[in-house]
């Protein structure tokens, strides 16, 4: 059975990637910071990453075939806040498990982020230079390159996901629903596009490429390009609630806000290529997190 370490397992997609793996058949154990999500699970570990003798220690008992990072600091506005901290989540943490991996012949996987261009663009290919436009995307950027000089063997997955969210952390489709049974007016930008892909089938065509033993970096997204209001509208229709309290809003509007690219949408030819499979579209993923 192979051994999967995970940090970040008590995030949003740490804690399903933890389950997911588990389920078909891997030996996980998974890294929590604050946020115990599987208490009665032998195998769920404490740590903070920014113990450096801490985590040689973890890696060296252990010993993982597979390290899989779904840790970060996931807020721009914290980001911008704490660069810090930014930095070291998102460009020594991954830096030091690329080289661990590379000199112990284990895989390493890290989860990127669709924030690293500037978006004037739509459907941005893996090949596409970076220009990220503020410290998240900064520093998911760098991460990125310091990874695949360390560990050139290492999978990048490059992102944009949703789920059912946990009793710490809300998700955006938990904010989405919660909105929709308030019945009270709420917006919903339709200037920022992207291509989000559900959790499970997220998780899915990550194990595929991890079974083909690719490398470098992936776009796993959705086909589908959607504003931010459009996703909502989407799943309002699809849950069967009304989105009569649903207006239209745009980020531009808001000149305080941090900047951020108005455009991720991903391109997944490449993906596609190596599974043999489309990537689902917006209602596809959606039903997949409703079941
Ligand atoms: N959410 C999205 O839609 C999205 C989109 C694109 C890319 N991504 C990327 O996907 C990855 C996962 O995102 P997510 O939304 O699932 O994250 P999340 O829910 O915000 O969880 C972040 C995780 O990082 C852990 N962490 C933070 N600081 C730590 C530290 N010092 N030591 C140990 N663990 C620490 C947290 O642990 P505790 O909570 O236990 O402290 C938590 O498990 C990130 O790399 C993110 O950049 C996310």
């Amino acid at each position: 059975m192979e051994k999967l370490l995970i940090f970040g397992g008590s995030g949003l997609l740490g804690s399903h990637a933890t389950l997911y793996f588990e389920k078909i058949g891997f030996d996980v154990y998974s890294v929590y910071n604050k946020h115990s999500n599987f208490p009665n699970k032998k195998n769920e570990i404490q740590l903070n990453v920014m113990d450096q003798s801490g985590l040689w220690n973890l890696l060296s008992t252990l010993s993982p075939d597979v390290v899989l990072n779904c840790s970060g600091l996931t807020s721009v506005e914290d980001c911008e806040a704490h660069p810090e901290q930014a930095k070291f989540l998102h460009e020594t943490f991954p830096e030091t498990l690329a080289r661990y991996t590379a000199n112990n012949t284990s895989k390493y996987i890290h989860i990127s982020t669709d924030h690293l261009w500037e978006g004037e663009r739509s459907f941005y290919k893996e090949t596409d230079p970076t220009n990220p436009i503020n410290v998240y995307g900064k520093t998911k950027a760098k991460g990125e390159q310091l990874v695949l000089t360390e560990n050139p063997s290492s999978l990048v997955i490059r992102t944009n996901f949703f789920g059912n969210g946990l009793n710490w952390r809300q998700s955006f489709s938990d904010w989405v629903i919660e909105k929709l049974k308030l019945n009270e007016k709420f917006y919903g930008y339709n200037d920022i596009y992207y291509t989000p892909i559900s959790i499970p089938y997220l998780l899915e065509f990550l194990n595929r490429v991890l079974e083909l033993d690719c490398n470098g970096t992936f776009n796993i997204a959705g086909s589908e390009r959607v504003s931010k209001y459009h996703f909502i509208k989407k799943f309002a229709d699809l849950m069967q609630f009304s989105s009569d309290h649903l207006e239209v809003s745009r980020y531009i509007d808001n000149p305080a806000k941090i900047p951020r690219p108005m455009d991720m949408s991903l391109d997944t030819t490449k993906l596609s290529k190596a599974i043999g499979l489309i990537p689902p579209n917006i209602e596809e993923s959606i039903r997949s997190i409703l079941i």
